[in-house]
């Protein structure tokens, strides 16, 4: 049997109070729809449907071309939303999954074994439900003496018999194509909010003699949809676990999973180490071996096995093997680090590249250079990148030694081999194997330091 999806993501969602549209907000570092539609993708859907309205262009070049989209125009509710997928899909046999935007947590084993019961079972709706004690705010389950499902009813239009059933509506569900699309024609706004609700397909259907189905998720979490900045911080807080777990299971050490903060879209090789206080973000590829944190913050980056990072802050690098990076060094966007490089404390990296078996162990700028191998960048050595207007590129060659203190003022060039003495400004390219000096020549005065102790003690002895 075919399947296809929707997407609901055309709300404002008024109650984040929020600039950022609501599926937009990030959960792991990850925007909510942008979970949604790659879970649905898990389920191998023919097509994928968006309906996009409140920051429609904002959710569409997020989310690319990974799925069709359909507007709607004003946000009459969520049946008046799925029937904007008609000339899209109305004219498919098969089932049609209906995902709210805002259900970041739901799997894709559960949209599995729901299609599963629904197709086998030849059902017009299945829906996804869940209990819990307190469901304020979802739409509840009712069930006939039978057992079977009858309506789901929205928790503002509820009786209070009707209020205190504990199954609820996740927002989830699997229709019949041709059904859906034809029950959504009979949904009508009679009711306490006045908008055109999905989950009145339920009871169309089931008053035209249809099969009509609940699944059950044992799991709450899968269930929560995002409303509010409490439900954000509790799917936040699920799904950090659900990543930290799956890393875990799949042969990474977090010694404190509470405070290790693990991007939706990041991969870690096995036997490596997160000590407290991790942040990996974004597209952030971890290798095996290494060792990470505590204290560090590390987005879109590039890291290779046997890697150590301590208290240290990384933004678009690379890192290559075995290299060692802080305590607290900062990596910025194009820092390239190869093999066994070692960049040390207080040491800040942008725009470089420095190459296998290079050292910059403490207090160095290294800006928009081009370090070769094995070359030695003594403490404080910086480079000298920007007259106020322009950048300029430092060239090192390999084997170079930068002594302490240098500054070299871009554009400038040290060749290989050559050795730069502590404390030179260079400001004139130095060739292969030569020794710069650029310093003035020490004077040393005999006797000179008494002289000045007793003149600075005369002067304070006036004073008083
Ligand atoms: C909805 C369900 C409720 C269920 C809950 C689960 C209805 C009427 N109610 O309520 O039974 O328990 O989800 O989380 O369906 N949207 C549109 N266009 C609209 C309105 C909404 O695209 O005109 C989208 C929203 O962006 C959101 C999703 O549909 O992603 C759900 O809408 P929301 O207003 O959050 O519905 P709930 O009140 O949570
Ligand atoms: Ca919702």
């Amino acid at each position: 049997m075919k399947r296809f999806a929707i997407v609901l993501a055309a709300g404002q969602g008024k109650r984040m109070k929020s600039k950022l549209y609501k599926v937009l907000h990030p959960v792991c570092g990850k925007p909510m729809v942008g979970h949604v539609v790659n879970t649905v993708q898990q389920v191998h859907c023919e097509r994928s449907v968006v309906v996009v309205g409140h920051g429609a262009e904002a959710v569409r070049s997020y989310l690319q071309d990974t799925a069709e989209y359909v507007l709607q125009e004003q946000q009459l509710g969520t049946g008046h939303a799925v029937k904007q997928a008609k000339d899209l899909l109305g004219g498919e046999e098969g089932s049609t999954l209906v995902v709210c935007g805002d259900t970041p947590l739901v799997t894709p084993e559960t949209l599995e074994n729901l299609l599963n019961l629904h197709e086998s079972s030849n059902a017009a709706v299945t829906v996804l439900t869940a209990r819990t004690d307190n469901p304020k705010g979802y739409g509840r389950i009712i069930r006939g003496e039978d057992g079977n499902v009858l309506r789901i009813v929205e928790q503002k239009d509820c009786s209070p018999e009707e209020d205190a059933v504990t199954e609820f509506n996740t927002g989830t569900y699997c229709f019949d194509n041709k059904k859906l699309f034809a029950a959504l024609e009979k949904v009508t706004n009679q009711n306490v909010q006045q908008e055109y609700y999905l989950t009145d397909c339920v009871s169309i259907l089931k008053e035209a003699g249809e099969t009509v189905l609940a699944y059950q998720t044992d799991d709450y979490a899968e269930s929560i949809g995002v409303n509010d900045r409490l439900a954000l911080s509790q799917a936040e807080g699920y799904m950090r676990e659900r990543i930290n777990r799956a890393h875990m299971l799949n042969g990474v050490t977090i010694i404190d999973p509470a405070s290790t903060y693990i991007g939706a879209d990041v991969t870690i090789g096995s036997d490596t180490v997160l000590y407290p206080g991790t942040v990996l973000k974004g597209n952030t590829v971890i290798g095996e071996d290494c060792v990470i944190g505590p204290d560090s913050d590390i987005e879109d980056s590039v890291i290779a096995q046997g890697v150590s990072v301590k208290h240290s802050v990384l933004s678009h690098a690379e890192v290559g093997a075995r290299a060692s990076v802080g305590p607290f060094a900062y990596l910025r966007p194009g820092a390239k680090l190869g093999e066994d490089v070692k960049v040390g404390d207080f040491v800040e990296v942008k725009n470089a590249v420095i190459d296998n078996g290079s050292k910059v162990s403490h207090l160095s700028y290294i800006g928009d250079a081009k370090v070769g191998k094995n070359v030695n960048i003594g403490c404080g050595a910086i480079t000298v990148n920007y007259d106020g207007y322009n950048k300029s590129v430092t060239e090192i060659e390999d084997d170079a030694f930068i002594g302490s203190n240098v500054n070299l003022v871009a554009p400038v060039k040290v060749g290989k081999g050559a050795f730069v003495v502590a404390g030179s400004t260079i400001t004139q390219s130095v060739p292969d194997n030569d020794l710069a000096i650029a310093r003035t020549r020490q004077e040393n005065k005999p006797g000179y330091a008494e002289e000045i102790r007793s003149r600075a003690i005369a002067k304070k002895n006036n004073k008083s």
